[in-house]
């Protein structure tokens, strides 16, 4: 990738920049808990975006995309937003940096990468933290601290891309650590880095290869649930709150609202015993966490969709230890924690049977944990 990258820089602008790149994620349990203030439990991976870049001494960017083969340029000023919507995400990050006081000027930019799109692993965050990383090392003397670099990432999805998200991608894309994933609480954005290398089990991502669109989409309104009943019960968010008080409002809030509000608040609690499991060494009850996670997003939460469900059930029938969907929902991938000796089988099987039913085959990838955003030598 780098290569490529290298000679079409060359040949679009001649001489060559800086190396940057920037990793999605996996998460393996802590869904929909971010902008509700409880936990999460991410990790970078090894399927990145990459970019060469390099200031133009103008206050023009110029950024070709080698995956889509499309070509974008456009001024920092507010109203300079391009067009093509993959570029907005580095407008979005030129922007929030700008906004914040921090200095971006014209630059070029070649940039490709293998995060698969729409797949749950958060390609749009690693652009945004790929670009955000660059800009903050080639601009402002890497003044810009990390938290920020992620937030500069969110505040673009929300206000450049139309998407409410919670801090949890860029967070996990700017400070992924290779082997570790990492529990954030999201509210005091506390952190620990928690080394993953379970001797007998793997993880294993089954993309269902159902598209979701998380703009205009459901996503804002479950976030909206949330915020509804967090205000009648007079508190910030979800992360307060506990069953008991969610039964004491049921009757004047909708059913809806009561299964969102009630996914979060299980889910919550979910990822602190999870921790407690991967501590003991317990895999057995991560696996099943992950499992009523999964049930929780299918039927309280709603973000599921049949040919997930499927896989879901696939993976259980198989004997996998832990099977959920992965990341915001409607499509995308589940995230699977597999025996070794169990891998080549159920990867078999969940083929087999997937593409007998939706007469296409789902991807299979192999999760290594990896680094977030560096800067490439
Ligand atoms: C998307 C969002 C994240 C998070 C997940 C669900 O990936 O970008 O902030 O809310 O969905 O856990």
């Amino acid at each position: 990738m780098k290569k490529k990258i290298s000679e079409i820089f060359e040949e679009r602008f001649g001489g060559h920049g800086t190396f940057y790149a920037s990793a999605g994620r996996i998460n393996l349990i802590g869904e929909h808990t971010d902008y509700n203030g409880g936990f999460v439990f991410p990790g970078a991976i090894d399927k990145v975006i990459m970019a060469e870049i390099r200031p133009n001494d103008t206050m023009t960017v110029r950024v070709f995309s080698i995956d889509l083969n499309e070509y974008a340029e456009f001024g920092l000023n507010e109203d300079d937003k391009p067009a093509q919507s993959w570029a907005r995400y580095i407008f979005g990050v030129c922007r929030e940096i700008l906004k914040r006081g921090g200095v971006v000027h014209g630059f070029d930019a070649v940039f490709a990468g293998n995060v698969p799109l729409g797949a749950g692993l958060s390609s749009s965050a690693a652009l945004e933290s790929c670009f955000a990383f660059a800009l903050n090392d080639l601009f402002n003397d890497n003044k810009i601290d990390k938290f920020e670099l992620a937030r500069i990432g969110q505040s673009t999805e929300h206000n450049y891309c139309g998407v409410k998200c919670g801090i949890m991608d860029q967070f996990a894309s700017v400070f992924g650590q290779k082997g570790k994933l990492m529990r954030l609480d999201c509210r005091s954005m506390e952190y620990e880095y928690f080394p993953f290398n379970p001797e007998d089990y793997e993880l294993i991502l089954v993309d269902s290869a159902v598209k979701h669109e998380l703009v205009d989409s459901p996503y804002n309104r479950r976030r909206e649930s949330c915020e509804r009943v967090a205000r009648r019960l007079g508190i910030d968010t979800l992360r307060d709150a506990d069953m008991e008080m969610l039964n004491k409002v049921k009757s004047d809030i909708t059913a809806e609202d009561y299964f969102r509000a009630k996914f979060v608040i299980e889910e919550k609690q979910r990822v602190l015993d999870v921790c407690d499991a991967l501590n003991r060494g317990d895999y057995e009850t991560v696996g099943e966490k992950m499992y009523e996670t999964h049930a929780g997003l299918s039927k309280d939460y709603e973000v599921s969709c049949e040919e997930l469900d499927y896989l879901n059930d696939i993976a259980r029938e198989c004997g996998v230890t832990g099977s959920r969907i992965m990341g915001g929902g409607f499509g995308g991938c589940t995230i699977n924690l597999v025996k070794k000796d169990l891998r080549d089988k159920f990867v078999k099987t969940v083929v087999e049977k997937f593409t007998l039913k939706y007469g296409h085959a789902p991807k299979i990838y192999d999760v290594i944990i990896s680094d977030g955003a560096s800067k490439l030598e």
